[in-house]
């Protein structure tokens, strides 16, 4: 049997779904049930019948669904996948925060630690920040922990007033205006896609400014033929797929999130097989950092 038809066969014995984001290697979202942005993710996650969940990408991802679903086994193919901007915020500068602004919301990206996310009042994604941060009642907002999605917010809602903290995503900060510049000089006729993670200077080059799904659906809906894209090139899979007459450049050879890039379908089958690498989140931190993810997902709706 092929590792693929393993994995089927175990999916079905044992009622399980492979989730995964649009950043892991092709050949795994070639096995997935679901792929998608984060956003996507969490609600797939939570709408899904499956006893056990196998979630491809990072612990962020893993931890969130774990969250939503305490009734459901959550494995993750490598536990040591992580998000370094998950990490990006000192503990201090919240309290530090809520202590001077008395109506401060906490808006915490997905790409954050439980534990980061028990000291928030919302959490938010790339699809739903701008929505959910112009609907809150709060005048004063700590937009946490990325800097880059805090601006890009801030502009789209110029009425509130938003702190920023100093998280970046190292992969979409390395990306360059110089190497946008270049690209579209090499092709005039290609339009610019980019993530929010990236600094404001490329952002300023846009044509479109999304997230992952975002990226991918304004692609799939534009008349153009080309496109740059400024976010990581995991997404060219899904780009190319249903896109195949048209042409995708990246900005660099190593536009890689290598945390992503440790799932392997080796690995998907062996935590499948052996029902290990289950995400466990203490209770007490469950319920705490539930809360803004279940806000997230009313007020997105
Ligand atoms: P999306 O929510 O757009 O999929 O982004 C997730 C991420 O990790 C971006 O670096
Ligand atoms: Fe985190 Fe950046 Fe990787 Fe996304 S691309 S998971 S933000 S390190």
């Amino acid at each position: 049997m092929s590792i693929t038809e393993e994995i089927k066969h175990l999916k079905k014995e044992k009622n399980a779904v492979i989730l995964a984001h649009y950043y892991v290697a092709d050949e795994v979202q070639e096995i997935a049930d679901y792929i998608g942005d984060s956003y996507y993710l969490s609600k797939a996650a939570q709408k899904t019948a499956a006893d056990i969940i196998v979630f491809c990408g990072v612990k962020f991802m893993g931890e969130s669904a774990a969250i939503l679903n305490p009734e459901k086994k959550v494995l993750m193919p490598d536990l040591t996948a992580d998000c370094a901007m998950a990490h990006m915020v000192q503990l201090e500068k919240i309290r530090e925060m809520r202590e001077t602004y008395e109506d401060l919301a906490v808006v915490c990206y997905i790409n954050s630690t439980a534990e980061i996310k028990t000291y928030s009042d919302v959490c938010v994604t790339s699809a739903n920040a701008v929505k959910i941060v112009r609907n809150l009642p709060n005048q004063n907002i700590f937009f946490i922990p990325d800097g880059n999605l805090g601006r890009y917010v801030a502009e789209q809602v110029p009425e509130k007033h938003i702190i920023f903290n100093d998280g970046y995503c190292p992969i979409h900060a390395a990306m360059s205006a110089e190497a946008v510049k270049r690209e579209k000089e090499k092709h005039p006729e290609a339009k610019f896609l980019v993530h929010p993670e990236c600094t404001g200077d490329l952002l300023k080059l846009a044509d479109y400014i999304g997230s992952t799904s975002g990226i991918i659906d304004f692609a799939a809906e534009d008349d153009g033929k080309e496109y740059i894209i400024g976010t990581e090139s995991g997404v060219l899979y899904e780009l190319k797929k249903q896109n195949p007459d048209k042409t995708f450049y990246t900005l660099t050879e190593n536009q890689i999130c290598t945390d992503m890039k440790l799932i392997t379908p080796e690995k998907v089958l062996q935590v499948l097989k052996e029902e290990i690498n289950e995400v466990k989140v203490p209770e007490k931190v469950r319920i705490q950092a539930g809360a803004p993810l279940e806000k997230m997902l009313m007020l997105a709706r």
